[in-house]
Parts: C-alpha cells; sequence; structure tokens
C-alpha cells in the first residue's frame, strides 16, 4: 500500500514516515518501535521500556514533544522546556496527555538509549540536496546539542548548540573501538533518500540520529522539503567550517538561476509563435 502523502504539506508525517522506514529495513540503522497513541499502547509500551517520547505526527522544531517514564509505581510526564508531572496514577496520567495532545494525531516512541555528551541529549544532522540530474548529494553532516535540561535536541527551542560532528564523536568514543563511521552515515542517509526517491520528488532531506553506547546509529527522523519549508540549511553556518553551507546555498541559487531562464525561454518561445519575437 502505498503511504498517505498530505496533499497540502506534500510530506510523510512521522507516522508514515516511521511506516515507510520499517518496511524498507534500511542497513545499518536502528529503528525505534513506534506506535500510535492510545491508552493501549501507552500502558504495554511503559512495560517494555523504560523511557517514551510522544510527539504530534506534524509538528516540527522540538514543538509539543514530551516523555514518560515508569519509576517504581510513579509516572514522570515532561513536556519540553516545562516542569515534570508525577503521579500514581495511571488513568489520571493518561487524560492528562491525551488533554494536553487533544486532536493532534500523536506517536508514542520509544526512548532511544542514547549516549550523551556533557549530560546534555543530542542527535546528529545529516543534510542532504537534489542535483538537477536527480542525483542526490551528501552536503554534510553536525551535532545538535540540546540546552540545559532539554529532553530534545532542537537548537532553537531549547537554545542549544551546534558542534561538527567528529568533534563530538572522538569525544565520546576517544578510544575508536565502536561501529561509528561518517561513512555509514552518509551511506544510510543515502539509501533514505534513494527509498523516498520511489514515493515523491523531494529535493532536500535533512535526517535526524540518535547514537547509543556503543555507536549504532537511530534514526530519529526524516525531515524534507515540503509545501511550509524545508530542513534547516542555516544550522550549518554556525560550525566553523562553512563549506557544506555554502555548498546547501549555492545548490538553491543553480535551481533558482536554471528555473528562471526555463522561464524566460518559455516565454520568448511563447513570444516567437505570435510573431512578437523580443529584441
Ligand atoms: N525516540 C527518541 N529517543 C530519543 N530522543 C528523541 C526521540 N524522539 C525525539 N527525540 C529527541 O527530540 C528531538 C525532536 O524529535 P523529532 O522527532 O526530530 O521532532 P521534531 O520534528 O520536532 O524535530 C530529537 O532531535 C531528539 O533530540
Ligand atoms: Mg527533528
Amino acid at each position: 500500500m502505498s503511504p498517505f502523502l498530505d496533499p497540502n504539506r506534500e510530506f510523510f508525517n512521522k507516522w508514515e514516515m516511521y511506516k515507510l522506514l520499517f518496511r524498507h529495513s534500511i542497513k545499518n540503522i536502528q529503528i525505534p518501535d513506534t506506535q500510535l497513541f492510545s491508552k493501549e499502547s501507552l500502558s504495554s509500551m511503559l512495560i517494555e521500556y523504560p523511557l517514551l517520547y510522544i510527539k504530534p505526527i506534524a509538528s516540527w522544531g522540538g514543538k509539543d514533544i514530551s516523555t514518560i517514564q515508569q519509576n517504581d509505581n510513579s509516572f514522570v510526564w515532561t513536556i519540553q522546556g516545562r516542569e515534570a508531572v508525577v503521579t500514581h496514577d495511571f488513568n489520571k496520567i493518561y487524560h492528562q496527555i491525551d488533554q494536553f495532545y487533544q486532536e493532534k494525531s500523536t506517536i508514542i516512541q520509544r526512548g532511544i538509549p542514547t549516549v550523551r555528551f556533557n549530560d546534555h541529549v543530542f542527535d546528529i544532522r545529516s543534510h542532504l540536496y537534489k542535483e538537477m540530474d536527480g542525483s542526490w548529494v551528501y552536503a554534510g553532516d553536525l551535532v545538535r546539542i540540546g540546552g540545559t535540561g532539554s529532553i530534545v535536541s532542537n537548537v532553537e527551542i531549547s537554545n542549544g548548540s551546534v558542534r561538527p560532528t567528529d568533534e563530538v564523536i572522538s569525544m565520546i568514543f576517544p578510544d575508536q573501538n565502536q561501529p561509528f563511521s561518517t561513512e555509514t552515515l552518509k551511506n544510510v542517509s543515502l539509501e533514505i533518500c534513494h527509498m523516498l526517491d520511489q514515493y515523491h520528488y523531494f529535493t532536500e532531506v535533512g535526517l535526524d540520529f540518535g547514537l547509543d553506547h556503543r555507536g549504532n546509529l537511530w534514526i530519529i527522523e526524516v525531515n524534507t522539503d515540503d509545501t511550509e519549508g524545508r530542513p534547516d540549511p542555516y544550522l550549518f553556518s554556525l560550525l566553523p567550517d562553512q563549506g557544506s553551507f555554502e555548498k546547501i546555498i549555492h545548490q538553491k541559487a543553480k535551481i533558482y538561476e536554471k528555473w528562471m531562464s526555463n522561464v524566460m525561454d518559455s516565454f520568448e518561445a511563447y513570444l516567437a509563435e505570435k510573431g512578437n519575437e523580443p529584441d
């Protein structure tokens, strides 16, 4: 069955994207168990996993994301940027969560057993764009580090920061004895873009990955260009090396130029047909 492409935004929401990734079983990445939010899924996933992330399927920027965990007999529910709610009563916490997300479709996802960086959450963002011949180019990657106490690594909402991937990885794994390599990150990112090509013509993709203690990559989210925006290239302008940022910006300018020249060609052809060639 074809995945549901939102007709207005022309994107795959988080739930559709999860199903696609699951169906295509991409090599060398783990996919965190994900279900639609309901009383039953919340109850069963709380038994199965020590930490859960709850996310609306169409939000971005770390907005309205929360975590829940069960400690002994209490449930600790934390909305990004707010005080945690603690209660012993499952029904009560379920209703509070349900109330908070209201009519928004929402998923529950296993909290990835990520390693932290100086006690902050972080993720790895890779960015790819499509050349005019349809091939994908890997523009680069970086690490987004969430601000103090944040449950998300989105820079703006958490007052976080950006660092070069190599720098962070070499500090976390100084002995090099782990499977993470930039090559794997690149290959996995490209494989996901090629998989997406089977379903829709996207031109820009930004992937969010979590990293566990053994150096394994977990996919958190696949961001694509859509009618409302695109994966944020400006994150790359915050790196000391501007190479990736310049690549992305230059590519956009090239596509715009090509588009303008196509428009001009069509216009001139139209005028010529009318016997009214411009000078
Ligand atoms: N399952 C998860 N396990 C661990 N961290 C997560 C998980 N889901 C989200 N996060 C954290 O929250 C951030 C935002 O989640 P994401 O699904 O990318 O939503 P958004 O569209 O708001 O960026 C991620 O970059 C990561 O830091
Ligand atoms: Mg994200």
